[in-house]
């Protein structure tokens, strides 16, 4: 029997990204030992260094010039290394004492003469940076958590001071502030986690003048990882909790709230008092009481924001999606409400003065708003005209704007988009009010006034409304 036995194997490892290189040494390896030889190529440190150990080649030859193997790794292993296997390294550089032959200029009867006896770096001049660091690296991790703390404190007394947000002006914004103090310290803390280290290690362990070696490889730190697995997860955990806690503070009902319904519509608001009978276009509250909000569409989504209290909810059209919003004011003041949801070419403006006052004044302004109510048709008319937004699209005092003007429109001929046209009288607007797309005057565009009209006014302040266009002669 003639087959060889594993003992008489020769095996060869080549570790090189090259092509040529790796080609070439085959070549004059096989040369030198024959068919007996087994070869195997590799490309990256942890690559080779992995089949050095499973495959135990009784030689290795490594491309010392080569970017993608470490030349740190290599020189640590062969210096502390316990490596059975003959190790050559080939470099193209001609300095330092890491040189084997220089493959620029490497003859037939040189590869013979290093294949057979290989030379081994006697003291590599960078093998003994990298202990040299490890040992006081931990000098470097107390000096840069000092660093973190110090840049947390400011950045957080920097965000602090700044005002972020406006004066807390409700009960609600209690909680939610104090979940702000702790997310703004944690952003403060993050951030100087980050940049403290990216500095630190940009200009601590900067490439000096003549270093030109490869960083040190590292393959994996498995308890830094379980560290920045866990931290995160218990900080998402935490704040998940704290919210959940908040927002149940937030919701909180007392007895015997003020019940205010919120009408939002393209675009304006609308504060009803059903207990009173008292509709409003601006929202009265008496100070350190809840008032209940009812929130609801008349057509888009809308959202009710009063940054001073905090608290945010989106309106939505349709009948079985009221919300729900609980506010107990604690500042006397003028607010303003505004629409916090994309609604429309006007969503900008959409916004409406939210008043706390005393509880006498409130009780002063309710007994005022029902005498204004009044008996003459004209004066409520313009009431429900206010309430109900009619004025962001229509002018009393003939300015432009995106519906026809109210001065001066009864009694007047208009065009219509048929052709034909028509007297503005009573019926002519209570069709305009109810029925937009009806008659469309020459000029306007279709669609544009809301159809919603018929069913949110009320039959008596349409007819109101219409006494006061009248009035505006
Ligand atoms: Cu309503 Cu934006």
């Amino acid at each position: 029997m003639a087959s060889p036995t594993p003992s008489t194997e020769y095996k060869v490892l080549i570790a090189s990204a090259n092509p040529l290189f790796r080609k070439g040494l085959e070549k004059m390896v096989l040369g030198r030992y024959g068919e007996s030889t087994v070869l195997r190529a590799t490309t990256a440190t942890h690559e080779t260094l992995d089949v050095m150990e499973s495959w135990q080649p009784n030689l290795v030859i490594v491309d010392y010039d080569d970017k993608s193997i470490s030349r740190a790794e290599f020189l640590q292993q062969f210096v502390t290394g316990d490596l059975p296997m003959q190790v050559m390294l080939v470099s193209l550089q001609a300095s330092g004492a890491v040189v084997v032959y220089d493959r620029r200029t490497l003859t037939p009867a040189q590869a013979q003469d290093w294949l057979s006896s290989p030379q081994f770096p006697p003291n590599p001049p960078h093998s003994d940076i990298q202990p040299a660091r490890r040992k006081s690296s931990m000098k470097h991790y107390v000096f840069a958590g000092v660093l973190v703390l110090i840049l947390t404190i400011l950045v957080d007394m920097l965000l602090s001071v700044s005002r972020l947000l406006p004066v807390q002006a409700s009960l609600q914004a209690q909680p939610i502030d104090r979940l702000f103090d702790i997310e703004i310290i944690a952003i403060s803390f993050l951030f100087s986690l980050i940049v403290v280290f990216i500095f630190y290690s940009m200009v601590v362990f900067r490439r000096r003048k003549g270093q030109e070696e490869d960083g040190a490889y590292f393959k994996s730190n498995n308890p830094l990882e379980v560290i920045w697995t866990i931290i995160p997860l218990g900080a998402v955990i935490g704040l998940s909790y704290f919210g959940a806690i908040t927002l149940g503070q937030t919701r909180q009902a007392e007895p015997a709230p003020v019940e205010i319904k919120v009408v939002a519509g393209q675009w304006f608001w609308r504060f009803e008092y059903p207990e009173y009978g008292i509709v409003s276009d601006k929202m009265y509250m008496p100070v350190d009481k809840q008032a209940k909000l009812t929130l609801t569409s008349l057509d888009v989504i809308h959202s009710f924001w009063v940054p001073e209290f905090r608290v945010k909810q989106d309106l939505l059209p349709g009948e079985n999606l009221v919300r729900e919003l609980r506010i107990t004011p604690t500042l006397i003041g003028e607010y303003k409400v505004r629409c916090a949801e994309m609604c429309g070419t006007s969503h900008a403006y959409m916004e409406s003065p939210v008043i706390v006052v005393s509880q006498a004044d409130f009780d002063a302004w309710v007994q005022g708003e029902l005498a204004a109510i009044g008996t003459d048709p004209v004066a409520r008319g313009e009431r429900w005209a206010k309430n109900n937004g009619c004025q962001s699209c229509h002018s009393v005092d003939g300015t432009p704007n995106v519906g026809p003007t109210w001065q001066g429109l009864f009694g007047k001929t208009v065009e219509l988009m048929d052709g034909t046209t028509a007297v503005v009288d009573e019926t002519y607007l209570l069709n305009a009010i109810t029925n937009p797309n009806m008659q469309v005057q020459v000029g306007a565009t279709a669609n544009v006034m809301p159809q919603t009209y018929k069913d949110s006014i009320s039959a008596e302040q349409i007819s109101d409304i219409i006494a006061f266009i009248k009035s505006l002669q």
